[in-house]
């Protein structure tokens, strides 16, 4: 079989490539074995089979929060509205408790779904793939829930760096 061939373009070429495709913003939380509440920001969500219910995201190596999710069976997909961008900025950023003053409940499983989410999935993680600099979340979804007033709410959308409610065509 034949080998990749390497790269014709360097780091900041194929990131900014990457960052045409517009994606959603999601903040994935769950609870570790202490109690700690976890959460991160992330837009590498994405559905990937029907039946059975399975999602897909995934993390930096070097992420702190790692040793959790590699460990931790369960975690919650937060789906984030428009309205939530300092949710998105505060679990991408925030050194210590992330949780702090943020409104959330806890779901079947235990873990921590916020307040005002799009939509949320409830996982429980089947199988994790390092790839790269990443490793890859498989997870099945346990539940899944749409906000109340998900028709007349705008999705948060992030695209070539910059944040947008999306508005249909
Ligand atoms: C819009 C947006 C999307 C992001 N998506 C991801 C992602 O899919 N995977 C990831 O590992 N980090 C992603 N990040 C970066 C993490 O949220 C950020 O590095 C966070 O601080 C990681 O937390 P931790 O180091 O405490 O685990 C994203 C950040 C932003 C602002």
């Amino acid at each position: 079989m034949k080998r990749a061939s390497p790269p014709n373009f360097d780091q900041s070429a194929f990131r900014q490539a990457l960052s045409q495709f517009a994606t959603g913003v999601t903040v994935i939380t769950t609870r570790a074995a202490s109690g700690q509440l976890i959460g991160i920001t992330a837009s590498s969500f994405n559905s990937v089979s029907l039946s059975p219910p399975l999602v897909l995201w995934s993390l930096a190596t070097r992420s702190a929060s790692m040793p959790v999710f590699r460990t931790n069976s369960h975690y919650v997909v937060n789906v984030l509205a428009a309205t939530q961008l300092d949710l998105c900025k505060r679990f991408a950023t925030v050194k210590g408790d992330r949780f702090e003053g943020v409104s959330h409940a806890a779901g079947d499983s235990g873990m921590p779904v916020l307040d005002g989410a799009l939509a949320w999935f409830e996982c429980h993680n089947r199988s994790r793939y390092e790839e790269g600099d990443h490793v890859i979340f498989v997870g099945e979804v346990e539940r899944c829930g749409v906000h109340e007033n998900a028709a007349q709410m705008l999705p948060l959308v992030f695209q070539s760096g910059q944040f947008h409610g999306l508005k249909p065509l």
